[in-house]
Formats: C-alpha cells, sequence, structure tokens
C-alpha cells in the first residue's frame, strides 16, 4: 500500500482559498490542507468541509491551521494569501502589500514540500509569480500562475450568453498578463467546432472581448467588498487536478517564458502543458501582426510591474 492520495495544500483560507478546497475535496482531487495567518479560521473551515463529507459522499481529508508543518511534502500548494481588490483598486495596487505576503508565503512552502508544484493566485498575478519564483528557488515547470483559465472561462462565459448555446461548446482562451492588457484570442475561439468570426460581427465580438478584459473588475464593483471566488476557485483547481492526475492539458497559464514568442524570463499568459511535473511543455502558436502587437502591450505592462518591484526592493 505504497499509494497514497495526493497532498494539495493551499495558502490563504479566504474566499478563494476556502472554495478551491471545496472543489478539490468534492473532486476528490487529494488530502487537502489549509493555511492562514487565521490558524483557527482555517481550522474551523477544514473541518466543516470534512463534515460536509459524509452527506456530499467525498473521500478527502481536510485540515487547517496556521503552522507550515502541516503543508510537509504536498503535491501541489496554491498560494492564494493576500489582500484581494476593493473598488477603485487596480491589480497592480496591490503590488507592495502582497509581494511581501507571496514572499514569505513561498519561501515556508519550499522549505517544507521541495518538491511541489506551486500555482500562485494572489495578485498582481505574474509580478506575484516572480516573487514565488525567486523566494522558493523552485524551477520554472514547478511555477504557475493562475489567470489564463479564469480568463478564458469568463471570456467562455458571455460567448455562451451571446449565442445562447452551451459553455461546454465553447472553447477559448486568453494570452497575456492578468490585467487590462490581456490578449482575448477570438481568431481561435470555437463554438461547437465553428470558428466564432463566422458567428459573430467584429462589434459583438470585440464587446464581448471588452467585457472579457474587465470581467474581473464586473464582479469586484458587484461585490463592493472583495473580488471575485467561484470562478478563480475552479479555475485554480482545473489547473491542480491537471497536475495530480497527470492528465496533460493544454491550458492558458502565467508562465516564465524562456524565449517563446520572443520572450525572455518574463511570467506571461500562453498556452501550457500541464502534467505531473509542473509546466511540460509551451506549445507555440503563431501569432497575426494583431495579436502581436497586443501580446507585447501586454508583455511590455508585465514587465513594468516587475522593474517596479526591482526598483522597490520587494523581489
Ligand atoms: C479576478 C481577480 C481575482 O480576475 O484577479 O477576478
Amino acid at each position: 500500500m505504497a499509494n497514497r492520495r495526493p497532498k494539495i495544500s493551499i495558502i490563504g483560507a479566504g474566499f478563494v482559498g476556502s472554495t478551491c478546497a471545496h472543489w478539490a475535496a468534492s473532486k476528490e482531487l487529494g488530502d487537502v490542507v489549509l493555511i492562514d495567518i487565521n490558524g483557527d479560521a482555517a481550522k474551523g473551515k477544514a473541518l466543516d468541509l470534512f463534515e460536509a463529507s459524509p452527506v456530499e459522499g467525498f473521500d478527502s481529508r481536510l485540515t487547517g491551521g496556521s503552522d507550515y508543518s502541516l503543508t510537509a511534502g504536498s503535491d501541489v500548494v496554491v498560494i492564494t494569501a493576500g489582500l484581494p481588490r476593493k473598488p477603485g483598486m487596480s491589480r497592480d495596487d496591490l503590488l507592495a502589500t502582497n509581494a511581501k505576503i507571496v514572499k514569505e508565503c513561498a519561501r515556508n512552502v519550499a522549505q517544507h514540500s521541495p518538491n511541489a508544484v506551486l500555482i500562485i493566485v494572489s495578485n498582481p498575478l505574474d509580478a506575484m509569480c516572480h516573487v514565488a519564483l525567486e523566494a522558493s528557488g523552485f524551477p520554472r515547470e514547478r511555477v504557475l500562475g493562475m489567470a489564463g483559465v479564469l480568463d478564458g472561462a469568463r471570456f467562455r462565459s458571455f460567448i455562451a450568453m451571446e449565442c445562447d448555446v452551451s459553455v461546454e461548446d465553447v472553447q477559448a482562451f486568453v494570452f497575456g498578463g492578468h490585467g487590462d492588457t490581456m490578449v482575448p484570442m477570438p481568431r481561435y475561439v470555437s463554438v461547437g467546432g465553428v470558428p466564432l468570426t463566422q458567428m459573430l460581427s467584429k462589434e459583438r465580438i470585440d464587446a464581448l472581448v471588452d467585457r472579457t478584459r474587465k470581467g474581473g473588475l464586473e464582479i469586484v464593483e458587484l461585490l463592493k467588498t472583495g473580488s471575485a471566488y467561484y470562478a478563480p476557485a475552479a479555475s485554480t483547481i482545473q489547473m491542480v487536478e491537471a497536475i495530480v492526475r497527470d492528465k496533460k492539458r493544454v491550458l492558458p497559464c502565467a508562465v516564465l517564458l524562456k524565449g517563446e514568442y520572443g520572450v525572455d524570463n518574463l511570467f506571461v499568459g500562453v498556452l501550457a502543458k500541464l502534467g505531473a511535473k509542473g509546466l511540460e511543455g509551451v506549445p507555440v502558436l503563431e501569432l497575426n501582426a494583431e495579436e502581436k502587437d497586443m501580446f507585447g502591450k501586454s508583455t511590455a505592462a508585465v514587465k513594468g510591474l516587475v522593474d517596479d518591484m526591482k526598483r522597490l526592493g520587494l523581489n
């Protein structure tokens, strides 16, 4: 009986973290550890969720607290810790505060789980991936950022609503940084195999692209006290599933590019193959002139943030 369940740790037991625990446990992806500076809240949420398991019928041990030793030997660690956006704030406004938090978390995680794959969710996402890479000392294969699955899911939702079709039949992805410059890729959208460009006018597509870019803000403005969590958590868990089940899924994620797309040493959203080793490949897509231009602007925005962090001594 050498086999054991995968161990998934989630750092930050706020709305995103606890919803990640919920999806991960209900899909029986493994045993789940919730960590938070408020250890009792993490412990309470883990226990509450475990007490739902006899009713819902899932086998997943859930534990929680503030002590990173609970996370020892994790296969995957999700970092959600940090402040969320409030109305009037951009993701970039969170830079200084969240850089300190993510640095501390990544250091602790690496100490207790030196072989884990890290998935970063804290904002500003692409910059926080750089912080985690540096603080953990992990190779790029084991530091990934969650943004593209979420932005793609929003794009897919809006397309499904507009075309009045099942969300399951809409395939779409988004490139670039997780910010206002993100690059939804309408040329590659398929609605049950039919290219979107054959279904909708350019004007309608542009409106859906714009709504996608502002998708996070739309939720922040409605919630008023924080940012989205159901779709961010579901998107994170799709990445966790690809890793713990070694699915070799091709999903849009933030990865450290090393020359792909002409970008070097920068985290930015592209298509990535995810399996047991974490990042297992970057299939490179040919971009047309317009896509190249938008992708270039987006990588420049991410680079600006990373340079700011260096200037402020945050990284
Ligand atoms: C969003 C935040 C989590 O896009 O970045 O909802």
